[in-house]
C-alpha cells in the first residue's frame, strides 16, 4: 500500500499537540479510563450502559456467537424515554434541545426538552392512528427540520424501526429502500430550503410509491408551502393529524436487541446494504462516545454536528447521542453559503457554539473561501472541534485548528462507519495528544488493529487493513434481510475479525492513520458511493454499452467520480452529440441514485482496458483519471486502448459540480 508522501513526512516530523492542561483538569474522561476499559472492557461498557434508564436490567452484558452479538441481553428500555422524557422528569424540561435554524434568514425555532416530549408523544399517537405497530418499518424522507427528529423519536418510542433516506437521494433510490425494508408508511415534507431555493421532496415520494400498493400512508410536513400533488386516500398533512393528538403517550420498554433503525449504505455491489442497528448497545455507544469524545457538559455546552440527519453521523450525533446526554444542539437546515459564505460563523457567534463537528470536505471548502470570513466573527465560544467521514489531510487539520479553533481548541479526528454505529478510533481531548491527520487510538473498550494480508498485526511503522478485533455495543447486527451478505462482507476476509474496508497505518508510536477505502467504494465529500452502483446506473441508459467508474482524488471533495463509458453502435457520433450524451448521462445518474452520485467527469471511449480474461482494469483507469504515469500495461489484452484513453483524458476538462 502506498502512503502519501506528505503523510510520511509528517510521521517522521512528529508534529504533535499535547493535551492542553486547562482542558485536562476539567475533561469528562480521565487518563485511567484506558486502563480501566483495558482490564475489563465489558465492565466498562456495563458502567456506561447504567447511565441510561432501563425498565428492566440486563442479565448478561454480551452474548457473542460470532459474527452475531447481543448486548445487554434481556434488558428493556425505551430510546425516546432516554432521549427526552427522563430529562424532563429530572427537572430539565426548560433546557433547549435544539436551536433550529432554517436556511432563510430569521427562520428559527428553539425547542425545549419539554416541548420535544410533547411533540414526540403527539407524533407517536399519530403513527398509532395510522396503524403503525411495534416492528413495522417507517421510511423518513425529510429536510433538516425539527419534525425529522420528532418522527425518528416517535418511531423509536413505538419500536417501529425507521429508515431515514437522505433528501438528496432520487425517487428511484427511495423506492428501492422502501421495497427492501418493506416500509408501509412514509413521512416526508412538501420540500425544504437549500441553496436559497425551496426544493421539492413530495413529488419524489409520489413517484417512488406510485406502484407500491403496500404503502398506505404518507404523512407530510408543510415546510415551504409549495404546491404538492395529493392522493386523498393516502396522504395526510402532519399538522392535521399530529397537532390534534394527545401530548401524553405511555411508552413501552423494548428489548435491548429490538431493531431501532435501518440505514442504507453503499457497498461494493450495486445494491445498497440496509445496516441494522438495535436499541440498548447502540444508544450506549452513541451516548458514551458523544459525552467523552466531545467532553460534553450538558448544562453549558452548545453542540453542533453540521451534517445531514440522513446519514449515520446525523443519527448518532445530532439525534441519539446528544439527546441521550441532555445536550443543547444546533441544527441547521441549509448549505454553508446560504446567506453568505460566513453563515456558519454567524451561527457559531450568535448561538455561542462550543463544540463543532463536521467533515474535511467542508473544512477544505472554507479554506478556499479564505480565513477572513471566520476571522470577522467572534468564535471564542468554541472549545473543541471534531472531524469525521473521510481522511483529513494535515493542512486542513491545521487550518481548522488555527482559523476556527483559534489555536486553542483540540481537534478530534474520529473514525467510524455506518456499520459501527458510533465513534471507534479517536483522540480523547484532555488525555491524548493529537497529530494532524491521525485518528490516534481506539476509544476505550474498543478493539482495533492494522493487519497484513494474512491477518497478522503489522508492527509500528507498517501499513495494512483496518480490522476491529472485538464486538462492540453499537455494532451493526446484520444487513436487513441478508444474513449471508453480512457474513461475507465483514467477517470472511479475516478469521474472527471485522473487516472495515479501510487501509490504515501505524506510526512509530503505534498511533493510527486512516488511509481511505481499499475496496470499490468511493468517498465523495464524506459520502460513501459505490463504483458498481454508479456503473449500473450508467449501463441502465439505453445508449451505454459498458461503463467503468473510479474515484479520482479531488482537492476539495476527497474523491471525485470519473466514468469511462463505451456507447452502443455510433450513438455519440460527432463531438456535439457526444457532449449532449455526457450531459444526459450525468443527469441519468442523478435520477437513478441522486445528485451526490453525478460523475464529475465522463469520458466516452471506444473501448475499455481489459485483462486477457476480460476484467476491466480499474487501477489503470484511476491512474488515467489522476493523471499519473501508466505503470505496467503488459497484462492487458490490448495496451493501445489505455494509451488512447489517457490521451483523451488530457484533452477533456472535468465538469465542476453544480
Ligand atoms: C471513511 C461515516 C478517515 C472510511 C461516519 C469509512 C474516515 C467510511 C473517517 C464510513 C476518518 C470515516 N478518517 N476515513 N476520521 N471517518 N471515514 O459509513 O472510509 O458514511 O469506512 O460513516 O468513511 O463512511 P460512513
Amino acid at each position: 500500500m502506498s502512503v502519501d508522501a506528505e503523510l510520511s513526512a509528517l510521521l517522521t516530523e512528529t508534529r504533535r499537540f499535547p493535551p492542553s492542561p486547562d482542558f485536562s483538569a476539567k475533561a469528562n474522561a480521565q487518563p485511567e479510563i484506558y486502563q480501566r476499559a483495558g482490564v475489563d472492557r465489558l465492565a466498562f461498557w456495563a458502567d456506561e450502559a447504567s447511565r441510561l434508564d432501563w425498565a428492566q436490567p440486563w442479565e448478561a452484558v454480551l452474548e457473542w456467537k460470532p459474527p452475531f452479538a447481543k448486548w445487554f441481553v434481556g434488558g428493556m428500555l425505551n430510546v425516546a424515554v432516554n432521549c427526552v422524557d427522563r430529562h424532563v422528569a429530572a427537572g430539565n424540561g426548560d433546557r433547549i434541545a435544539y436551536h433550529w435554524i432554517g436556511e432563510p434568514e430569521g427562520d428559527e425555532r428553539d425547542i425545549s426538552y419539554a416541548a420535544l416530549k410533547d411533540l414526540v408523544c403527539r407524533a407517536a399517537n399519530a403513527l398509532t392512528e395510522l396503524g403503525v405497530h411495534k416492528g413495522d418499518r417507517v421510511a423518513i424522507y425529510m429536510p433538516m427540520i425539527p419534525e425529522t427528529v420528532v418522527a425518528m423519536l416517535a418511531c423509536a418510542r413505538l419500536g417501529a424501526p425507521h429508515t431515514v433516506v437522505f433528501g438528496g437521494f432520487s425517487s428511484e433510490a427511495l423506492k428501492n429502500r422502501i421495497i427492501d425494508c418493506d416500509a408501509r408508511v412514509v413521512i416526508t415534507a412538501d420540500g425544504g430550503y437549500r441553496r436559497g431555493t425551496a426544493m421539492a421532496l413530495k413529488p419524489a415520494v409520489d413517484e417512488a410509491i406510485a406502484e407500491l400498493a403496500d404503502v398506505r400512508s404518507v404523512l407530510v410536513v408543510r415546510r415551504t408551502g409549495q404546491d404538492v400533488g395529493w392522493t386523498d386516500t393516502r396522504d395526510i398533512w402532519w399538522h392535521d393529524l399530529v397537532d390534534r393528538q394527545s401530548p401524553e403517550h405511555p411508552a413501552e420498554p423494548h428489548d435491548s436487541e429490538h431493531p431501532l433503525y435501518v440505514m442504507y449504505t453503499s457497498g461494493t455491489t450495486a445494491k445498497p446494504k440496509g445496516i441494522l442497528h438495535t436499541t440498548g448497545g447502540y444508544l450506549t455507544q452513541a451516548a458514551t462516545t458523544h459525552r467523552l469524545v466531545f467532553d460534553i457538559k450538558p448544562e453549558s455546552d452548545v453542540f453542533w454536528t453540521a451534517a445531514d440527519i440522513g446519514w449515520v453521523t446525523g443519527h448518532s450525533y445530532i439525534v441519539y447521542g446528544p439527546l441521550a446526554n441532555g445536550t443543547t444542539s444546533v441544527m441547521y437546515e441549509g448549505t454553508p453559503d446560504a446567506g453568505g459564505r460566513d453563515r456558519w460563523w454567524q451561527i457559531v457567534e450568535r448561538q455561542k457554539v462550543s463544540v463543532l463537528y463536521t467533515a474535511p470536505t467542508t473544512i477544505r471548502t472554507f479554506m478556499k473561501w479564505g480565513e477572513d470570513l471566520p476571522a470577522a466573527h467572534d468564535l471564542s465560544s468554541l472549545r473543541l472541534l471534531g472531524s469525521v467521514g473521510e481522511p483529513i489531510n494535515p493542512e486542513a487539520w491545521m487550518w481548522y485548528r488555527k482559523n476556527i479553533g483559534g489555536g486553542r481548541c483540540p481537534v478530534v479526528d474520529t473514525w467510524w462507519q455506518t456499520e459501527t454505529g458510533g465513534i471507534m478510533i479517536t483522540p480523547l481531548p484532555g488525555i491524548t495528544a493529537t497529530k494532524p491527520g491521525s485518528a490516534m487510538t481506539p476509544f476505550p473498550g474498543i478493539g482495533a488493529d492494522v493487519v497484513d494480508n494474512a491477518g497478522e498485526p503489522v508492527a509500528n511503522g507498517g501499513g495494512g487493513y483496518l480490522v476491529l478485533t472485538e464486538p462492540w455495543p453499537g455494532m451493526l447486527r446484520g444487513i436487513w434481510g441478508d444474513e449471508e451478505r453480512y457474513r461475507q462482507t465483514y467477517w470472511s476476509r479475516f478469521d474472527g475479525m471485522y473487516f472495515a474496508g479501510d487501509g490504515a497505518k501505524k506510526d512509530e508510536n503505534g498511533d493510527l492513520w486512516l488511509l481511505g477505502r481499499i475496496d470499490d467504494v468511493m468517498n465523495v465529500s464524506g459520502h460513501r458511493i459505490s463504483t458498481t452502483e454508479v456503473e449500473s446506473a450508467l449501463v441502465s441508459h439505453p445508449a451505454v454499452a459498458e461503463a467503468a467508474v473510479v474515484g479520482a482524488s479531488d482537492a476539495t471533495t476527497g474523491q471525485g467520480i470519473v466514468a469511462f463509458v463505451t456507447v452502443k453502435g455510433n450513438v455519440a457520433g460527432d463531438p456535439e452529440s457526444g457532449e449532449r450524451l455526457i450531459a444526459e448521462l450525468r443527469e441519468h445518474v442523478a435520477t437513478e441514485i441522486g445528485k451526490i452520485a453525478r460523475p464529475r467527469q465522463i469520458l466516452l471511449t471506444p473501448d475499455l482496458p481489459k485483462t486477457r480474461s476480460g476484467k476491466i482494469m480499474r487501477r489503470l483507469l484511476r491512474d488515467v483519471a489522476e493523471h499519473r504515469d501508466l505503470g505496467d500495461v503488459t497484462t492487458l489484452a490490448d495496451p493501445t486502448v489505455v494509451n488512447m484513453i489517457d490521451e483523451q483524458m488530457k484533452h477533456q476538462p472535468s465538469t465542476e459540480e453544480s
